[in-house]
């Protein structure tokens, strides 16, 4: 579509920046100064606590002197309503009262019609609300009054009621002089297949006009009063003007409420909208009748980044949950997510704000979970991971669900976050598994790994079998230390069988005599295991490990190599999990993906271990451990000496 001349202008002149940008800010009203329109707000487009976003009202730009953004109305509108330029101006135009010009002949002649349509509609809201205050419809008002539902809320909403009759709103509507086919178009009666007389489509119901972003009605809810009748809640049909699965309950209002900081909840039904709205919660929707589609999420991220969905507590509710997760997933992005506000004892909102009251509500609100932690329960809750095959199962499902994640940086996070909570899982309750798990749930991880960070881990890890065996050396020569140091010991990651087999046979052991130890060491076949350790290369710079040493600074250094293998281990650990629940990638990907794991481990690496060229540092890289380690050293020359 082409603008004509002067369109924009007209339209920039008509608005006011500091207007369509005070519904997503709060002005900070001591900086800013409304007279010369120069406001300042905490900036909306990064996470800020001052004012560093300016807007110069008079020139109709905007810029953030914290993130740089910049931009004029129409960016403005761009970026937070997450729509395109046309759309922008649509948006802009409307508020500013302006037609937009016709797209193409048909598609004006579609939207002509759809306006007479919307004729028809709104008669109808008028004639329902009118029948709600006569006296037919007095059952229908003790109802609603029985649900809780104020005056000004039944205006609000503009709830009325159609009369148990074949043919109420069709005659009143035509009596109107409007005409028949475009009540029976419009949805508000129904042309019978034999040709017979229309009849209303909503009989003895409570009527909700559903209305447009744009404020038309495009349909009614009705709810049935009679507890029998056929189906509760009866919607219009799909007409021209209502498409169930891309219109929303109370959507103009509510995108309102959500551009002045209330958070946009979705529920399910037309009466809890209602119940939110009438207790403070203003910024409220519902899909209409149906599970929330993917046209009804991108509608609603154009008016929040974060919906709250809240739902029924019951397995029902759950359900649905899961089936929007699935929805959502793809179209996750750093602002386009949800959370799910789980309601207390299988209430709607409505029940729990009848039941508890709004603050309630508000708790629950504040519970909301965030998606990633409805993922993870839906994939664990209830479930046994006792055999490498379920957990398996379960690395290759979430795995699924973060492959169809779309935002890559996103995608990463979803890993690393899944990945943690997976390693709480999983973590080794004390106790209750043989000694020395690591070395062999390391090699159930190993194996459940790609190749190719296998190998990247392995060439930067190194590192830590030296630290490994520096450790195994030294509690070899101070056994007296086993003890102390028995459950890191325990957790120590071993970095081959012979290390493995060590520690475990220190464990096993009660021999708490360095020659003894030695001597049943070799008689347990492990003597050659001990001596390679021993003599690994910077193991040699160790002289204290052949003398009587202090066993206190030894005790010391221990601890701080313990520390620093377990820090080691951690980040190891968290690397492989992250990359492993990264989902698929291309071989290209897979290859950057293996080198920059391999420059993270080598940087924390080089954080956590000591400095290469060997000697003092081997055993620390704080002043205070080297100190430690140099005491060491001259306290096993001097007890070298004196023997
Ligand atoms: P519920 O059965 O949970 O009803 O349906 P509700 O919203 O709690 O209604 P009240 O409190 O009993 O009045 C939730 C939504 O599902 C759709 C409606 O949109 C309803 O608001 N629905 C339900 C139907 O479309 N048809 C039905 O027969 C029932
Ligand atoms: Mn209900």
């Amino acid at each position: 579509m082409s603008l004509p001349p002067g369109f924009l202008d007209e339209l920039r002149a008509r608005t006011s920046l500091s207007q369509v940008v005070g519904r997503k800010v709060i002005w900070d009203n001591r900086k800013s100064n409304q007279a010369k329109g120069d406001m300042w707000a905490p900036c909306p487009f990064h996470q800020e606590k001052t004012a560093s976003f300016h807007v110069d009202d008079r020139k109709g730009f905007y810029y953030c002197f914290g993130c740089h953004a910049k931009g004029n109305a129409f960016t403005f509108v761009q970026e937070t309503e997450n729509v395109g330029f046309m759309e922008a101006v649509e948006i802009l135009a409307r508020e500013a009262g302006m037609q937009m010009p016709a797209r193409d002949p048909r598609a004006q002649e579609k939207a002509d019609h759809a306006s007479q349509l919307a004729k028809a509609t709104e008669a109808a809201v008028a004639h329902y609300r009118l029948q709600l205050k006569t006296a037919a419809a007095s059952e229908a008002r003790a109802y609603l009054e029985r649900r809780g539902l104020t005056q000004a809320t039944l205006e609000r909403f503009e709830i009325g009621f159609a009369p148990a009759q074949r043919q109420g709103a069709f005659t009143a509507l035509t009596g109107k002089g409007v005409p028949a086919d475009h009540v029976i178009e419009a949805g508000i009666a129904t042309r019978p297949d034999d040709g017979g007389a229309p009849y209303d489509a909503f009989r003895d119901r409570i009527t909700f006009p559903i209305r447009d972003p744009r404020g038309r009605c495009i349909g009614f809810g009705g709810r049935a009063m009679d507890p029998n009748a056929r189906a509760k809640y009866l919607n219009s049909r799909e007409t021209p003007l209502f498409d169930k699965g891309r219109a929303l309950y109370n959507h103009a209002p509510a995108r309102e409420a959500a551009g002045k900081s209330q958070p946009l909840i979705v529920a399910e039904g037309y009466m809890d909208v209602i119940a939110l709205v009438q207790a403070g919660f203003e910024a409220a929707v519902a899909p209409l009748g149906t599970a929330i589609t993917e046209d009804q999420l991108q509608l609603l991220w154009r008016i929040a980044p974060e919906p709250i969905i809240a739902l029924d507590g019951d397995k029902a509710g759950l359900r649905a949950a899961m089936r929007l997760i699935d929805l959502a997933l793809p179209h996750l992005g750093p602002d386009r997510s949800l959370r799910f506000c789980i309601m207390p004892e299988g209430q709607d909102p409505d029940e729990l704000i009848k039941a508890k009251g709004a603050k309630a509500m508000q708790d629950a609100l504040d519970a909301a979970e965030p998606l990633v932690n409805l993922l993870w329960r839906r994939e664990t809750e209830g479930q046994v991971f006792d055999t490498p095959e379920r957990r398996a199962g379960l690395d290759r499902r979430l795995r699924q669900a973060v492959g169809r994640i779309n935002d890559p940086s996103l995608k990463r996070h979803y890993g690393e976050a899944l990945a943690e909570m997976r390693r709480t899982l999983f973590r080794p309750a004390r106790g209750t598994q043989g000694r020395n798990t690591g070395w062999r749930g390391r090699g159930f991880a190993e194996a459940a790994m790609p190749l190719a960070y296998t190998r990247a881990l392995a060439t930067t890890l190194d590192g830590e079998g030296l630290r490994v065996s520096l450790i195994l050396a030294t509690l070899c020569r101070f056994p007296d230390l086993i003890d102390q140091f028995e459950d890191r010991l325990e957790r120590m990651l071993a970095r081959n069988e012979g290390q493995a087999r060590l520690a475990n046979f220190l464990l096993a052991t009660p021999q708490r005599d360095a020659e003894a130890l030695r001597a049943e060491i070799s008689s347990a076949g492990l003597g050659e295991t001990l001596e390679s350790i021993e003599a690994t290369g910077h193991l040699r710079i160790a002289p204290f490990l052949s003398g009587t040493g202090d066993i206190e600074k030894a005790a010391t250094c221990l601890a701080e190599e313990f520390a620093k293998h377990a820090a080691a281990h951690a980040i190891e650990e968290e690397m492989a999990e992250a990359l492993e629940d990264l989902g698929h990638v291309t071989d290209e990907e897979d290859a950057t993906l293996a080198f920059r794991l391999n420059q993270a481990v080598r940087s924390k690496h080089a954080a956590l271990s000591p400095r290469e060229g060997g000697g003092a540092e081997q055993f620390g890289d704080t002043e205070e451990a080297r100190a430690a380690f140099h005491e060491l050293l001259n306290s096993a020359g001097r007890a070298k000496k004196s023997r």
